[in-house]
């Protein structure tokens, strides 16, 4: 059997792919979305951490919330699903900020964005490109590269989706993180988001939330779990494997030529001219 096509695993909202997953429908009403004052958003470009970023959220409460499949996924009736939700919601989202729905913002939901190096952000979903029937197929990591710097990949520009969210960096209802600052020092990150939260978190619970929350103890959590997809955090594979990977810092370098990194640069300095990070 042959796989889909691209047409038919991708259409166009708004200028940016998104998969058939996400259907137009729900996409045209994100905007009704009934958002109430206590939802914690958690906001990603693709493959940046938000499976670990969720784990450690999830974790920090210890009162009921029900972490959701990201806003995006699904159809019509998505909406209607988690209205009828009666604990605390943690909602995670791939949308940039101007597609974000309206009342997130008029409500001033806190939201949390977690940010990575895009190298290494262009590795990840490179692989999980690669070994995804959800997702067009690629054939090399060089066709691969140019479609993420062209933003032709779910989601559309890394560089746009940063540069949107970044723009509200100082609101006090988003704490920006980053990947690799969680790599370097997750305790002092949780701390951070346990504050952000108003939550009061023993430093005790933060070191157990830390160990239960490490790459190692996640990927063999997940694969002891038989999740249904459309109820993850990731609805796009039901293969935990694809998510759970490798979970480093760098592996860009195993991948990108020099002339690759040369051309990245440059397009990475261009685009992010206006960026204060
Ligand atoms: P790699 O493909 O580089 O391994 P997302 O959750 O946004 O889809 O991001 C997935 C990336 O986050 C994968 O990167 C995955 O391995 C990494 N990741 C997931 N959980 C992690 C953890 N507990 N510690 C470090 N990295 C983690």
């Amino acid at each position: 059997m042959s796989s889909p096509s691209e047409a038919e695993l991708i259409h166009m909202f708004k200028g940016i792919p998104f998969t058939i997953r996400s259907s137009p429908e729900l996409l045209k009403s994100l905007d009704t979305f009934d958002a109430r004052e206590d939802d914690v958003l958690l906001v990603s470009y693709p493959k940046s951490g938000t499976h670990w970023l969720a784990g450690v959220t999830a974790k920090l409460y210890n009162t009921q919330v029900t972490l959701t499949s990201p806003i995006e996924f699904g159809d019509i009736s998505k909406l209607e699903e988690l209205n009828k939700l009666s604990s605390k919601r943690i909602i995670p989202t791939h949308l940039d900020y101007n597609m974000l729905p309206l009342n997130f913002k008029k409500k001033k939901c806190k939201m949390i964005y977690i940010s990575r190096n895009p190298k290494d952000t262009a590795v990840s979903m490179y692989h999980y490109y690669r070994d995804n029937p959800n997702l067009p197929t690629v054939d090399t990591w060089t066709a691969f590269f140019d479609l993420f710097l062209k933003g032709d990949v779910v989601c559309g520009s890394w560089f746009d989706h940063f540069l949107s969210w970044e723009e509200h960096a100082n609101d006090k209802n988003i704490l920006f993180l980053f990947y690799e600052d969680m790599k370097k020092d997750l305790p002092k990150i949780v701390k951070e988001i346990s504050l952000f939260l108003g939550l009061n978190v023993s430093d005790n619970d933060i070191q157990d939330i830390c160990k239960k929350s490490s790459f190692s103890e996640m990927k063999s959590n997940t694969e002891k779990e038989n999740s249904d997809p459309s109820h993850t955090v990731c609805a796009l594979t039901s293969n935990r494997r694809l998510i759970f990977r490798k979970g480093t810092v760098g592996d860009w370098k195993n991948h990108f030529t020099p002339k690759q990194n040369r051309r990245f640069e440059e397009i990475f300095n261009e685009k992010m001219k206006l960026s204060k990070m």
